[in-house]
């Protein structure tokens, strides 16, 4: 072990010789923990090689702040086991306004719109779970919400995107008085996917039909980039994965030649004025939990709040109930597993890991300590994400850049709990707009840099398919 302190202590006079050996020998300890504490993390969360039996806390996949696996539409919505008394009187109050529909005019819980997608944050993160596209001519398009802009010169800076000059940066499809901005209409067309031993798929591709514009057309050159609500667990826990573990995953230019590029998004953190690694939303364009709730309330309920504001009018939710509603996003538990040592998910953690699912779907992490949030530290957490972006290929491209985000890429989703889908949500479509109805159609669209795996899923025997869905189901 090198002791970096060593050289630039010695040169400062610190009175007695005496401290000045405690002094180095304290520096030395310090770097020695760090270091041996680096490596540790570093083969803990190491993906295995040893397939015929679980790994000691997988099936705890949050660690100590893992919640029991419940069943039914609350399986999402218990808060982080171990939070203090205080922070549970904070989630309860939190969770409270993220149900809480909000009214027209003016006072407290006022201020909804004009133009709103929703009354909510619960209308499209249903039972803090995924939304949905329509499922059906008579359903509604809530959950799915479309982004709009147009690509802006110099794609490799924060802003991409310029909003619309008529309707900014998303279509809203309610509006307080007269009429909206616009109605969506989804319609689908199948494709046959042949797969090994007879077996067959159909996958949906999405038209998205913008009617009823009320204020005029559209920019020519907007792109439209409908994005269906994400799941709302373990955001606490991806948030305190720190920055530096993550870019170590970004290999932009494919220097081990696995045909994986993953790259980092970047924005700029609202409140410090400082650049970050994007983590959140679907394109991975917000660095943080407090800046994607402050877009949801100014953009898709139309509350300003203290983070993005309306001229100097003061914001419509206060700071107290923004903070509530901001750590209770963040402290949404992971449930545990299930079946981690049943022989068809072992079997599909295996082709999970061999085919080559986890060159983006990273199964571990290690959380940083956080001191208001010690709940969530030093945590070995199990979220299969890398949370990088990858080009997912000309069949999932919205065209729509974010950040230094392209068309053609998204951020890889976190995996856990996805197996609850059917019992929170009450549906399993996947994918950023839905149009998957069930795991197997979600990893048969892979395209892109997942072109090689996907193939490898399309050939594999009937039962290895059965397995790795098995096995996605189980977390
Ligand atoms: C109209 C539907 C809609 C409403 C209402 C809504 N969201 Fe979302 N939410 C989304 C979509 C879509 C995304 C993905 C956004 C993106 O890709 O930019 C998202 C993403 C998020 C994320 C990031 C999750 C992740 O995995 O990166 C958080 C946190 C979040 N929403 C919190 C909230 C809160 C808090 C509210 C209420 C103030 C809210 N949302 C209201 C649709 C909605
Ligand atoms: C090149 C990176 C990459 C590889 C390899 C990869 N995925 Fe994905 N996966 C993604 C991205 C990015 C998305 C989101 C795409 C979208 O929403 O359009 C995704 C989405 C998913 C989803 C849907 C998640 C959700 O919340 O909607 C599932 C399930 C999934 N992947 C499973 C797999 C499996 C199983 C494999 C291996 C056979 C695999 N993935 C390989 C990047 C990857």
């Amino acid at each position: 072990m090198l002791c970096f302190g060593l050289l630039h202590i010695q040169k400062i006079t610190l009175g007695s010789a005496m401290f000045r050996t405690t002094l180095i020998l304290a520096l030395c300890a310090a770097t020695s923990v760090q270091t041996a504490e680096n490596s540790f993390v570093r083969q803990l969360t190491q993906p295995t090689r040893d397939f015929t039996k679980p790994e000691p806390s997988e099936a705890n996949p949050a660690g100590t702040a893992t919640a029991p696996r419940g069943a039914g539409p609350k399986a999402f919505s218990v808060p982080t086991p171990n939070l203090a008394t205080s922070k549970e009187v904070d989630f309860k109050l939190g969770n409270a306004l993220f149900r809480r529909e909000w009214q027209p005019g003016q006072g407290v819980f006022s201020g909804l719109g004009p133009d709103y997608n929703a009354r909510s944050c619960e209308q499209c993160h249903l039972n803090d779970g995924r939304g949905h596209p329509p499922m059906g001519p008579q359903d509604d398009a809530v959950s799915l919400l479309m982004k709009i802009g147009a690509p802006a010169a110099g794609l490799q800076t924060y802003l991409a995107t310029l909003p619309d000059p008529t309707y900014g940066p998303q279509l809203q499809d309610f509006a307080t008085h007269g009429a909206p901005e616009f109605q969506l209409q989804v319609s689908y067309a199948e494709t046959t996917v042949v797969l090994s031993g007879g077996e067959t798929a159909s996958l949906r591709t999405p038209t998205y039909h913008i009617e009823n514009l009320s204020r005029g057309p559209l920019q020519a050159n907007t792109k439209l980039s409908p994005r269906v609500a994400p799941q709302m667990i373990g955001l606490g826990l991806i948030e305190a994965i720190s920055a530096k573990d993550i870019l170590a995953l970004t290999d932009p230019d494919d220097t081990n030649q696995d045909g994986i590029s993953g790259r980092a998004n970047w924005a700029i953190n609202v409140e410090t004025g400082q650049k970050m690694l994007g983590r959140f939303g679907l394109k991975a364009a917000s660095p943080t939990i407090r800046q994607q709730t402050a877009a949801a309330f100014a953009n898709d309920i139309g509350i300003s709040n203290t983070l993005i504001q309306n001229g100097t009018e003061p914001p419509e939710i206060s700071a107290t109930n923004f903070d509530f509603v901001a750590e209770y996003s963040a402290q949404l538990a992971v449930p545990a597993r299930t079946g981690t040592a049943d022989k068809t998910v072992l079997r599909g953690k295996q082709l999970f890991y061999q085919t080559g699912c986890i060159a983006c779907h990273r199964p571990k992490f290690f959380t940083d300590k956080l001191p208001k949030r010690p709940e969530l530290s030093a945590l070995l957490i199990w979220p299969y994400s890398d949370f990088l972006l990858h080009d997912m290929g000309a069949g999932l491209a919205d065209g729509f850049p974010e950040g230094v985000a392209t068309g053609t890429e998204w951020r890889t989703p976190p995996l856990w709990g996805i197996g609850l889908s059917q019992d929170v949500s009450g549906h399993t479509t996947f994918l950023h707009d839905g149009r998957a109805r069930n795991l197997l159609e979600a990893v048969l669209w892979h395209g892109g840099e997942a072109q090689a795996v996907q193939s490898q899923v399309v050939k594999m025997p009937p039962q290895d398919r059965a397995a790795l869905i098995h096995f996605l189901n189980s977390l």
